[in-house]
């Protein structure tokens, strides 16, 4: 999956090529990430990028024009989505992220300041989207959230120990406790089901511990969600 991401900051993103899951994507050829600066393409001297906001008020507003170059260069390289991230876009979820997992490309805008000029709203962005309700100095760090998230979805990009199938939200609900050795820790047992080798109860113990997790700490998750018959004989006894 091709990313192209429009920021000030891309020495920032570019991390998220350089080290685990994604580092390996990228070393392997799942995922490609090009950068695209928008003051690469401002026109004065001091490579202006942003400016007073119309109608006052404080903080500056990204300028329209270099972010509109910058923008239509990086679609001549990938057809996909323009994903603006902002905290007024559509909240992320595990399926929205799905959703997105199968494009063959996506162009990440990430603004700094109090924004951006809202003609590039209109004009290029196809999407506006928010990792979640608060307030980020600027759209890098969502970008590389959605980076990661997307990237854990492509075939091959994780090892068959790390299978997105038993990541947490992967059925809509929140993940099982996990243990690992020694069987005692501080005087606290594992518990004895995940010693049995019977794997049908093992698979029983995780679902009853996800459903029950869920229920008590993310309700409106199980409402969002049909429970199946049995999912719902787990949760009641
Ligand atoms: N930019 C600043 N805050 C953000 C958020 N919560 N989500 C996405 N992009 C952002």
């Amino acid at each position: 999956m091709r990313f192209d991401v429009v920021t000030l900051f891309p020495e920032l993103v570019e991390t998220v090529v350089k080290c685990g899951v994604t580092g390996r994507a990228a070393e392997r050829g799942l995922i490609a990430l090009r950068q695209w600066n928008p003051r690469d393409y401002a026109a004065d001297v001091h490579r202006t990028v942003d400016d007073r906001p119309y109608g006052g008020g404080p903080g500056m507003v990204m300028k329209g024009d270099c972010l509109l170059q910058a923008i239509r260069d990086a679609r001549q390289e990938n057809p996909g989505k323009v994903v603006y991230l902002s905290p007024q876009g559509t909240p992320l979820n595990q399926a929205l992220v799905s959703e997105l997992a199968g494009e063959r490309g996506i162009i990440l805008l990430c603004g700094r300041y109090e924004g951006i000029d809202e003609r590039v709203v209109k004009l290029e962005v196809d999407m506006e989207c928010s990792i979640g309700d608060y307030v980020l100095s600027g759209g890098e760090l969502a970008a590389m959230v959605l980076i990661d998230a997307l990237t854990r979805l492509l075939p091959g990009a994780l090892g068959h120990h790390e299978s997105a199938v038993q990541d947490s939200f992967f059925d809509g609900l929140l993940d099982c406790p996990h243990y690992t050795r020694p069987e005692i820790l501080e005087g606290m047992e594992v518990p004895t089901v995940l010693k049995s080798g019977n794997h049908a109860e093992i698979a029983r113990w995780r679902k009853k511990q996800a459903l029950g997790k869920t229920w008590r700490r993310r309700p409106e998750l199980l409402q969002a969600r049909q429970l199946t018959d049995s999912e719902r004989v787990l949760l009641d006894e």
